[in-house]
């Protein structure tokens, strides 16, 4: 068996936790490979809506094994959060949760870390959700991270050591007070890593290849976005990880040979939380209405989302860049009372139009858009492709026209039910 991808095209929040709880019927073992709680994944059904952030999307399937993977980062105070309230709401999944020994820890100095560098950027903040994220991945990068493996054997005095070369860090180089926070970070992490130890730990690089060797099938779930890439987003306005289908390799241990679909997943419109370049945001009562209607606010942190019209140029890059093989469209319902809705299909740049990325998205760009009529319809409570208006079925079209790529799967609600699969 093969292991299928499903990633995020744009900036992150596309709708990749509803869609991975959807198709996971199909699946023997569902798996993160990156990220960590910088992820907000959301899913709804029975009148229950949830995000996860660290915990793959297959957990509330029956008869399902999750496994986190090497390549997420993982905060074990967020952890013990999400298993609590996975337990309020009846779900114990101590026995379909799987964790790598090679994932990497996110410390408690590491969130602190994080912070102080945001607030010494000033006006170049990245935006960050401030979980810790890029100081985990460069301690990881820079071969001095914990990983979960480390919690079995001499846990503390690594530990220990950590947390004193970040303090440094915190005193000496950005003169951050980490005073009031440190105590209460450090109380909520340790108990989380008890948490953590009620479940199993393994090489999951081994497991999941015995499980594909003994015809297991495996959907791999990505986070955050192409566009937030660490080698191919709006760089430096990105994540430290790698969200692309090749992440999906390194970050379960999968040989390239083993990838089988690529699912692209993408809003039908374009959103983005944090800083960056956004050249189609409409920062105008468009953007407002969209934001309104598609309740753009982000999972993890609350923050509104930047919102504008669906990007071409960007997301054919990213079709480029992940080998997607199927797309699916994301919040189509949002779209249901404009008139006329604008896809970006180039920009202009100093006069000249190119369809392909540019080395950085800067203020110079000017995109240039085709206009397609709106179907007026409230798609809502459509339970099949025959009660597409034209006008939608023109909007899917053209998309496949400019990929080449089939758009598969149609969302038009947050709904697990509210989903067409074509
Ligand atoms: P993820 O990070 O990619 O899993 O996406 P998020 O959960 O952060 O954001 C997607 C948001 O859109 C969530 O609030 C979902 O409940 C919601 N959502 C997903 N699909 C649809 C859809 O087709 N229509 C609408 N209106 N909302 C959707
Ligand atoms: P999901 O998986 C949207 C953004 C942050 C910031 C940048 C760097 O829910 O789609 P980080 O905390 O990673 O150092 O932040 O990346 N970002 C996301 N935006 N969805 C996400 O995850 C994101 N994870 C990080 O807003 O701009
Ligand atoms: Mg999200």
């Amino acid at each position: 068996m093969k292991v299928d991808v499903l990633l995020g095209l744009q900036w992150g929040d596309e709708g990749k936790g509803k869609i991975v709880d959807v198709l996971t019927p199909n699946y023997d073992i569902i798996s993160r490979f990156q990220g960590g709680p910088n992820a907000g994944h959301t899913l709804e059904f029975n009148n229950i809506k949830h995000v996860l952030h660290t915990i793959p999307s297959g957990v509330f399937r029956e008869n399902k094994m999750n496994v986190i993977g090497n390549g997420v980062v993982l905060d074990p105070a967020v952890f013990k959060k999400e298993i609590e309230s996975l337990s309020k709401i009846g779900f114990d999944i101590k026995k379909n949760l799987l964790i790598s020994k090679k994932a990497h820890l996110i410390l408690p100095t590491h969130r602190l870390l994080d912070a102080a560098s945001e607030n010494a950027k000033g006006d170049t903040k990245i935006g960050s959700t401030l979980k810790g994220i890029a100081p985990a991945y460069r301690d990881k990068i820079g071969r001095e991270g914990l990983r979960v493996g480390d919690l079995l054997e001499n846990f503390e005095e690594k530990y220990f050591q950590r947390k004193t070369q970040h303090l440094l860090m915190l005193d000496i180089f950005y003169n951050y007070d980490y005073t009031s926070q440190l105590e209460e970070y450090e109380k909520e992490w340790f108990e989380g890593i008890e948490v953590m130890k009620q479940f199993r730990f393994i090489d999951s690089e081994n497991y999941l290849n015995n499980e594909l060797k003994n015809g297991q099938s495996v959907i791999a779930e990505g986070a955050q976005g192409t566009m937030l890439d660490i080698e191919f987003g709006s760089y430096p306005y990105v994540t430290s990880s790698n969200t692309i289908c090749a992440g999906a390799c390194t970050g379960l241990g999968i040989s390239p040979k083993n990838i089988g679909e690529v699912f692209g997943i993408f809003k039908a419109y374009c959103t983005r939380v944090g800083s960056g370049p956004f050249p189609t945001e409409q920062e105008n009562n468009t953007g407002q209405k969209l934001r309104d209607k598609g309740n753009e606010y982000g999972s993890t942190t609350g923050r509104p989302r930047r919102c504008g019209w669906l990007d071409m140029v960007a997301l054919n890059y990213s079709i480029m860049i992940n080998g997607v093989s199927s797309l699916i469209m994301m919040k189509t319902d949002v779209l249901d009372d404009f008139d006329s809705i604008k896809i970006c299909t180039g920009y202009r740049i100093n006069g000249e139009i190119t369809r392909e990325l540019p080395y950085e998205l800067n203020n110079k760009i000017e995109p240039v858009y085709e206009e397609l009529p709106g179907w007026k319809k409230d798609l809502t409570g459509i339970t099949s492709e025959s009660e597409f208006p034209d006008e939608l079925k023109n909007y899917i079209k053209y998309i496949e026209e400019k990929t080449s790529v089939p758009i598969k799967i149609v969302s038009v609600g947050p709904n697990r039910q509210q989903t067409i699969i074509r």
